[in-house]
């Protein structure tokens, strides 16, 4: 029986990420998306449950496993464990972590299957086919040596026993579904692509492998195990109670959020399953674009990728989420760059929001005593700038926005508001007023303007700013959390006159672009290394001076196999210079024997540049070519962090070795 629920309820989810790997910002950019739906769904009334979590079947998590010496079982149970740990180090993690080797999960899995093959809809069959171990994906119409088309891998031929699920007989249900179900799939362009794919045809899906161990076995069918989708998807259900969903009252989930590359499983295979199971459908499938680092897709096996947790050590996750929400059109795909984001930090943030909430306050501090004054007429005033229409119709333009997800029109809307207020500060000149005792009314009322202007600007920001806006909040004198705010309950007029304001603190300090950037990509650079040397061992965790903790390798042992993989050679250091606009970098040319390489490093606050040159160093000299500030780094420095600051010391030989000598 549902329990009634005194709000409207609102599941969503993020996908479940595989444990193959550790998070990058394209994954956190889904989860922080997430949050922002949760923070503002919340705010206009409803009970928010949001379920995170982690895909752990299949071949890849196998396969890495293998590779770090370990059992497909306990590496992945590390690695989950470290997604967990970052979302809540990161202020956004589900209410819900669901991992597919819960055995809640294990027994949803069969019991939906038990459903659909009651119900008609399994049979058993051979498959010989392309298959992309990679992607966990048979590939249609390949030939053998066929490449991939998503990841451009060859296919494998595979034939096998496979349970089927009967997916051809849902070809016309489901475009009825989408047919009465418009918003069923968003955005439009995705819902078009869905709706083609469906309408060419659906073939039969093979959802067992007796060729994998790795995975939930088919009740009184060993071999057989679920092969990944229909393992995965029903996670959404058994994070919510499973054969028993009822009791809780949260399914049918109310959005599911994904990228765009899996949305034909959301859209396409699991409404078919559910429908098989005789079960409810979800309410809507969104699917976000990609972050793109250098024009391509961020991802591991491309190489591209950005860690989340050098930026928040650095800026702080706020400054992340924003840039995220404001600078990528929801839907589409955008380019990741440290440039903007630091920009980005600098004018709406530190120049932006934060200098107005600095000033405003300071002005009201200074000049009645930390008491929000009473403007003359409190509860008439006219249509001034930031006042009563003008917010109101802010503030049903902007929640319009966040209802459609247009999170970057949202910002934009809201920063209108921050530069309006601004520029009304600037006309005005409290300050002046302030000299002018014949003006106090005035500078009463203009103050007041500005702050009651703050405090909406500041509410509407919230779900993408949830701690640095409850600062400001508090700051403004208000107590009840800002996140118990309802929004279609603000208006213009409820900062009341007399408000003792709280304690003042800054809220986006100004950062230094380069200097900022250039602590992101050392950190970066340290953490991947960490994270390709030991993928099953905790990475750093921010600390409180914001700095990051010394990153732990793992004694996790690797075969000769992989440690022969790493090719080191002695160079000799030709050259050396300072990389303009950063401290710690040096460009180095170094002679590796049978060429000259180009390498930036770490060094400059260790070592001067001429004391380098002629040293003999130590060369990693296979690593892929990366940019740092701008400069190609063709290579890596061998180098012992020493002392708490981790300040690096050159690795070394005591007795003479010719350059370009390899390293065994
Ligand atoms: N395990 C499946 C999902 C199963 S859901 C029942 C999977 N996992 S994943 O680890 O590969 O994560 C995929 C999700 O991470 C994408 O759908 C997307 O939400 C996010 N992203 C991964 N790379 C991304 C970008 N470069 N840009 C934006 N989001 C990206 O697929």
């Amino acid at each position: 029986m549902s329990t009634p629920r005194p709000k409207p309820k609102y599941y969503l989810t993020t996908p479940l990420y595989y444990t193959n790997g550790l998070p990058h910002i394209g994954h956190t950019y889904s989860t922080i998306v997430a949050d922002v739906i949760r923070r503002y769904k919340r705010m206009r009334g409803f009970d928010v449950f949001m379920t995170t979590g982690a895909d752990e079947h299949g071949v890849n998590v196998e396969r890495s496993a293998k590779k770090a010496g370990k059992s497909p079982q306990e590496y992945s149970t590390a690695i989950a464990a470290q997604w967990r740990q970052l979302w809540d180090e990161l202020g956004i993690p589900g209410d819900e972590f669901i991992r597919t080797t819960d055995e809640r999960h294990h027994r949803t899995v069969q019991w939906l299957f038990k459903r659909c093959r009651e119900n008609g809809y399994i049979e058993k069959g051979h498959y010989t086919g392309q298959y992309c171990v990679h992607d966990n994906a048979y590939v249609v119409d390949a030939g053998p040596g066929d490449p991939c088309p998503d990841c451009g891998r060859p296919t494998e031929t595979v034939t096998e026993e496979n349970y089927f699920f009967k997916l051809s007989e849902f070809q016309q249900k489901l475009l009825d579904f989408y047919a009465a179900n418009p918003d069923f799939i968003r955005p439009e362009s995705r819902r078009n692509e869905v709706l083609s794919f469906v309408q060419g045809g659906l073939k039969n899906l093979s959802i067992t492998r007796t060729t994998i161990r790795w995975g939930i076995p088919v009740p009184g069918e060993a071999p057989h195990v679920f092969y990944v989708w229909f393992d995965a998807l029903i996670g959404y259900l058994s994070a919510v109670g499973g054969p028993e969903f009822d009791e809780r009252g949260l399914w049918p989930a109310d959005l599911h959020m994904v990228g765009k590359e899996i949305i034909r499983f959301h859209a396409v295979y699991w409404p078919a399953f559910l429908m098989a199971a005789d079960l409810p459908l979800p309410k809507q499938i969104w699917a976000h674009g990609w972050l793109l680092f250098d024009s391509e897709k961020m991802s591991k096996s491309r190489g591209n990728v950005v860690r989340p947790r050098p930026i928040v050590n650095v800026l702080g996750i706020e400054p992340l989420r924003y840039y995220l929400l404001r600078e990528i059109v929801f839907g589409q795909d955008g380019s990741f760059s440290y440039d903007a984001l630091v920009s980005r930090y600098n004018s709406d943030l530190a120049n932006g929001l934060g200098n107005l909430a600095s000033r405003t306050l300071t002005m009201i501090d200074r000049y009645f005593g930390g008491q929000i004054p009473t403007p003359p007429g409190y509860g008439t005033l006219g249509n001034e700038p930031g006042s009563a229409d003008f917010a109101s119709e802010a503030l049903t333009r902007i929640a319009q926005l966040y209802d459609r997800f247009s999170f970057s029109l949202a910002l934009e809307g809201i920063w209108e508001q921050v530069a309006t207020i601004d520029k009304y500060l600037t006309i005005e000149k409290p300050w002046t007023l302030a000299e002018q005792p014949e003006n106090r009314e005035r500078l009463a009322k203009v103050l007041y303007t500005a702050a009651e202007g703050l405090r909406i600007v500041t509410a509407l920001a919230h779900p993408v700013l949830p701690q640095s806006t409850e600062k400001i909040w508090r700051q403004l004198g208000q107590t009840t959390p800002l996140a118990s705010i309802q929004m279609d309950q603000l208006s213009w007029g409820q900062l009341k006159p007399g408000t003792k304001i709280g304690k003042l603190e800054g809220i986006f300090p100004r950062v230094e672009k380069s200097e900022a950037i250039e602590r992101i990509e050392v950190m970066e650079q340290e953490q991947n290394k960490a994270a390709e040397a030991a993928p099953a061992t905790p990475a750093s965790a921010p600390t409180a001076t914001g700095a990051a903790a010394p990153v732990v390798a793992a004694p996790a042992k690797i075969g000769i196999e992989d440690f022969a993989k790493v090719e080191m050679r002695v160079g000799q250091v030709k050259s050396a210079e300072r990389v303009a606009g950063a401290d710690k970098l040096l460009q180095l040319q170094v002679d590796i024997g049978d060429e000259v390489r180009q390498i930036v490093a770490g060094l400059a606050l260790a070592y001067k540049p001429e004391e380098l040159v002629g040293r003999k160093v130590v060369v990693v000299t296979n690593l892929q070519p990366r940019k740092l500030r701008g400069v190609e780094s063709n290579g890596m420095i061998v180098a012992a962090s020493s002392g708490p600051d981790g300040s690096p010391v050159l690795a070394g030989f005591m007795e003479d070795v010719p350059v370009g000598a390899r390293l065994k």
